[in-house]
């Protein structure tokens, strides 16, 4: 087995390029295992993982706990909303009695920014990012490139544009980083309000006009507006931002040649995208969510060498 840069995983920005392609090469083994009528290994019956969810999640939830059984991984799933957190219990006393319990790995998503790496430092357990706050959700950025990688056979040299809410985009952050580190060229467009100001310490392309983005672009990766996040109004109305930002058949007409499309989800359709165009044959959505369980299956299984089993 050949071995990642790091012993977890809290960002993209903490991967080299190696670290990513040891990644994809660990999926495709278990893609193919996920593919089998028998989709089960016996690789991890001695772990133990611990899913420690702060945030609502569909995907990244369901997809951490199916790539961990089909591991054969014992694994506890918590969820904040029916926990003591509500009782006034802390995030690492939290931790530490989850970890009390002989768990060797926690899987996290928490709405504040920093809480994995915060996490990693106060502990000694592998940790894995499940999505902190506005910052990075690595595992969405790794299925993100490997189903881009599927579709297209590469990503280097791959325009790709992420479109809309970019400020208050953890997917977004991840996948600058990503798509970097993997030598595609990367744009970012959406109002100039939801672009942040520090866009451009990280070498990509801002674009406000969408038609001028898809024209660009091989790929458009499609994020939803956080209206959770948005502590002020940073548009006139959704249906000013849908005028404007909107993925449809229209546009699509207009720049005449295919676009492969992402969205990480959940998709709000009829704003960010019509449902036409998120169910079309050009929309990657169901592939990267197949392809979250075996990108999700190799970090697991490559991260766990760092267990410490003193
Ligand atoms: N893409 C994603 O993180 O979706 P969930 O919030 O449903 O996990």
């Amino acid at each position: 087995m050949k071995d990642l840069s790091t012993s977890h995983l809290l960002g993209i920005k903490d991967l080299n390029q190696n670290d990513i392609e040891i990644i994809f090469n660990t999926a495709d083994s278990f893609k193919e295992v996920i593919n089998r009528p028998i989709k089960k290994v016996p690789t991890l019956r001695d772990v133990t993982i611990a899913n420690l969810f702060f945030e609502n999640s569909t995907r990244t939830k369901l997809s951490f706990e199916l790539a961990q059984k089909r591991l054969s991984a014992d694994i506890i799933n918590f969820s904040a909303g029916s926990s003591s957190v509500k009782k006034g219990e802390t995030l690492i006393d939290t931790a530490n009695n989850i970890l009390s319990m002989k768990v060797d790995m926690l899987v996290m998503r928490h709405p504040n920014s920093g809480a994995a790496k915060f996490l990693s430092e106060k502990t000694n357990t592998v940790i894995i990012n499940a999505g902190d706050g506005t910052h990075e959700h690595p595992t969405q950025a790794l299925l993100d490139t490997y189903s881009i990688r599927e579709k297209l056979g590469n990503v280097e040299g791959r325009k790709v544009a992420l479109i809309g809410d970019i400020k208050h985009s953890r997917v977004a952050l991840s996948n600058i980083f990503a798509l970097k580190k993997l030598g595609a060229q990367v744009m970012v467009c959406g109002p100039t309000t939801l672009i942040p100001k520090y866009i451009n310490e990280l070498g990509v392309l801002v674009e406000n006009n969408l038609e001028k983005a898809l024209k660009w672009c091989d790929v458009a990766n499609m994020l939803r507006i956080q209206l959770e996040r948005q502590d002020i109004q940073y548009f006139p109305s959704l249906r000013e931002y849908t005028y404007q930002f909107q993925l449809n058949r229209e546009i699509l007409n207009k720049i005449q040649k295919p676009i492969t499309i992402l969205h990480p989800g959940p998709v709000n359709r009829g704003i960010e995208i019509t449902s036409e165009i998120a169910d079309s044959e050009h929309s990657l959505i169901l592939n990267q969510v197949e392809n979250g369980v075996a990108i999700r299956m190799a970090i697991i299984y490559l991260l766990a060498g760092s267990i410490n089993r003193s």
